[in-house]
Order: structure tokens, then C-alpha cells, then sequence
């Protein structure tokens, strides 16, 4: 897909359909986009690549957009090959091309491509003029690489915000938010923000997470800044939904959720899922925001992180397994600590047949994690029966803390 977003600012980047993963895990029911923009001035800057396998198309969006002139700079906002896999055949077409990066990427893109040369190195602050208008650069380490910086575009009051402000999703129509086909499609333009906004915040929960505090310091930098627009390398370009999704960037970095229940399960026979259903009722019967996340039926942990940092309170069950946790469960429980979750309440439930013990290695991974354990947990042993598994006294507890 490629636009004219105003006369100096293009998108020229490409929807992925067909992938069923990103970074090799997280899946992908909406597919994602790999977004890349030319500013076109007296020299014509590029500001990103795109993944591997989308060469053709990529460099047809720029064609479409500038014909035959060549492009002056490639500015490398961020080295992870999501975006910079296509540095290589970019430096073939036009030879005389300036990269223009940080020193930290430098070095990155010597590691990845063995390119060394045609560099123009930037720091913080530095611009590179090109015409009429001309770009900033400013460093936002670990948002996501240590290497990334983001890039401004005064004349336009734009920010280049590489993967910060991005989600996953494919986007429809036209990539500027309030002309996307995906928002005009959906039954109101509220609905249509929605959807971009869980996959959102899912992107955030998986891939940014454990990076709250560097967010938090380059919200403070970006707070100065009078932005009309963010074009992330992920998603829609947000024009008319800034306060929203700086709001949602500023709630997730600092690990600020709603009050809600995420049910996050494992479970080989049933038994355990029976129980995530029956708390589910029992919650939604009081009146408690929840949602159930069956890890295998997902594929991963994915959606169950982003369900994590939506709500304050986190209800994690798993049978008992070779005196152990079911392995899906454990790798969560591992990528919640990793994250650095902080201000979760949390509380632990699931079968066992002969001593149990699940309940216990997951109290302990929570408090090992910085999570407030509620109670020992509702553990039961054998088939699920309503009678083994008080529902409602564990919805109450949840409830009420
Ligand atoms: C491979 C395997 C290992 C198990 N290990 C234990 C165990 O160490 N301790 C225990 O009390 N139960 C153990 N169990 C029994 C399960 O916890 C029990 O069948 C439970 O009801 C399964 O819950 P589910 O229906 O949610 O999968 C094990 C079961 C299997 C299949
Ligand atoms: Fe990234
Ligand atoms: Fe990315």
C-alpha cells in the first residue's frame, strides 16, 4: 500500500497477511504492517525499510510515489530486522545514498549487513536539512532496541516514533487513521479504535513491556513537542487519536491497569478450563470485568500479557503436573516476571489427583515476581465439581481484594 499523506510526507510500506507470527511467536489473526515513509523535499529522505520478502513491493510503493528520483537518505531509526531487512537491496538501487543513523546502529549494521561505509552519524538533536525542511533526531533507548531513536519533522509536527505508538493489525484503505477502511468500515469510528487498540496494546505487552521506565522517558521527552502526527512502524498513523494512544502508552509504561480479573489457564483434561469458566460467571455475575486466556488453544502467552496489563488483578490456574506446573503456565508465569509487572494482585486455582502442589509453585513464582498473593489458592483435586471449586467465594475474594 502506498499514499500521499500530505505533500511532503508518503507512506510506502507493506501489510503482511499471510505471516502467522511475528518475531518468530506472536501471532497474528490481523496480519501486521511494516511501515516505512519517504519525506520528499529538494532531497528525498526514506525513514525505515521493511521486512524480508516484501522487496518487490516496497520498492514499487516508492516508485509510485517518487517515479525516478533517487533516493538521498535512508534514516535507520531502529535495527531490528523488521524494519531494516531491506537495507541492502535500498543501498544497491541508489549507490549514493547516506545512511543515517545513531553509533549504536552503526555498529548493529555492520554486524547485520556488513555495511561500514555512507554513513552519517547523528546525535541527540543533531538535523539533516533537506530543502525547505529538514529532520531531528532523538535518542529513546530500549524503545525497543538500545540503538533507537526517533525522528522529527518540525515543518510537519511529525514524529517518525518507530515501534512506539505501533500494533499489530494490517491496515485497510488508506494508513491514516481517521480514512482507514478498517474505521470506516466498523459500525462507528469509537469500535474501529478499539480493535486497534487491544492489538495495541498486545504489541506493548509482548514486545515492549518489560521497557516501561525507557517509555516513560521518552513520553517526557516527547511531551515538549507539539504532534499533529505519529507514523510508528507498525499500525495506522495517528492523526486524529493522539491523546489516546499517548494516554494508553502512558498507563501501560507505568503498569497502571483497570480493575478487572485476567483468567490466564492450562489444562490437559478440562478440568482446570471447567473452573476458569465457572470464576469467569461468577465474576461477570458481580459485575467484574474478565477475560479467559487458554494458553494452548492461543498458541503462547500472548494475548494472556496483553490481558495483564489491561487489568490489576491476575487469577492463573494449572493442574499439577510431575509434581510441577503445566509448561505453558510456567513459561508465563516466567514472561509476567520478566515484564516487570508491577501493582497485580493475584491468586492461584487448577486440579490435581494425588498431592497437588501446583497451587504452591505458582504462589511462589507470583511472590517471586513482585505480585501481592491474595490466598493459598482454590486447588481441587480430580474431575471438576462445583461443589470442589467455590466459584463465588473466589470471585468475591477477587473482587474485593
Ligand atoms: C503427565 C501428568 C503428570 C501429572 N502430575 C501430577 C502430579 O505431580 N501431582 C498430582 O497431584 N497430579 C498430577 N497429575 C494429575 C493431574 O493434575 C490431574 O489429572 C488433573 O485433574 C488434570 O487437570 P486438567 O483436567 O485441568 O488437565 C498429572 C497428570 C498427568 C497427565
Ligand atoms: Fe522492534
Ligand atoms: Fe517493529
Amino acid at each position: 500500500m502506498h499514499s500521499k499523506i500530505n505533500d511532503r510526507i508518503s507512506y510506502v510500506g507493506v501489510n503482511d497477511l499471510r505471516g502467522r507470527v511475528f518475531e518468530g511467536q506472536w501471532p497474528l489473526p490481523h496480519g501486521v504492517s511494516y511501515n516505512s515513509y519517504l519525506v520528499v523535499d529538494d532531497k528525498v529522505a526514506l525513514i525505515d525499510t521493511a521486512a524480508a520478502g516484501f522487496a518487490d513491493e516496497f520498492f514499487f510503493n516508492i516508485k509510485a510515489e517518487i517515479g525516478d528520483r533517487k533516493v538521498d537518505y535512508l534514516i535507520v531509526n531502529h535495527m531490528e530486522p523488521d524494519h531494516s531487512a531491506l537495507m541492502v537491496p535500498v543501498r544497491e538501487k541508489w549507490p549514493d545514498i547516506r545512511i543515517v543513523t545513531n553509533a549504536k546502529a552503526a555498529a548493529m549494521i555492520k554486524e547485520f549487513s556488513g555495511i561500514d561505509t555512507d554513513i552519517i552519524l547523528v546525535k541527540e538533536g543533531d538535523t539533516l536539512p533537506l530543502g525547505h525542511c529538514s529532520l531531528s533526531f532523538h535518542m529513546v533507548p530500549m524503545v525497543h532496541w538500545p540503538e533507537t531513536m526517533v525522528t522529527w519533522l518540525e515543518d510537519e509536527k511529525t514524529v517518525f516514533s518507530g515501534d512506539a505508538f505501533g500494533c499489530f493489525g494490517a491496515v485497510c484503505g488508506d494508513i491514516r487513521d481517521y480514512q482507514s477502511s478498517l474505521y470506516k468500515a466498523s459500525s462507528s469510528f469509537e469500535n474501529a479504535f478499539e480493535a486497534f487498540k487491544g492489538e495495541m496494546q498486545r504489541y506493548y505487552a509482548d514486545i515492549v513491556g518489560k521497557y516501561g521506565a525507557p517509555v516513560q522517558a521518552a513520553l517526557r521527552k516527547l511531551s515538549g513537542l507539539e504532534i499533529k502526527r505519529i507514523c510508528p512502524t507498525h499500525g495506522p498513523v495517528w492523526e486524529e487519536r493522539i491523546p489516546q494512544v499517548v494516554s494508553l502508552y502512558d498507563r501501560m509504561s507505568r503498569y497502571d491497569a483497570d480493575h478487572g480479573v485476567n483468567i490466564v489457564y492450562g489444562s490437559m483434561y478440562g478440568n482446570t478450563a471447567a473452573a476458569a469458566q465457572a470464576l469467569s460467571e461468577a465474576l461477570t455475575a458481580r459485575g467484574i470485568p474478565n477475560e479467559m486466556h487458554d494458553l494452548v488453544a492461543e498458541q503462547g502467552p500472548s494475548f494472556a500479557y496483553a490481558g495483564t496489563f489491561r487489568y490489576d488483578t491476575l487469577a492463573v490456574g494449572s493442574p499439577t503436573y510431575n509434581t510441577d506446573i503445566f509448561p505453558a503456565v510456567r513459561d508465563f508465569m516466567h514472561g509476567v516476571a520478566l515484564r516487570g509487572v508491577k501493582g497485580r494482585r493475584f491468586a492461584s486455582f487448577g486440579s490435581y489427583t494425588w498431592v497437588g502442589g501446583g497451587n504452591k509453585v505458582l504462589n511462589s513464582l507470583a511472590a517471586e515476581a513482585g505480585l501481592e498473593v491474595l490466598c493459598d489458592g482454590y486447588g481441587f483435586k480430580s474431575g471438576y465439581d462445583p461443589s470442589k471449586f467455590d466459584a463465588a467465594a473466589f470471585a468475591d475474594l477477587l473482587a474485593n481484594g
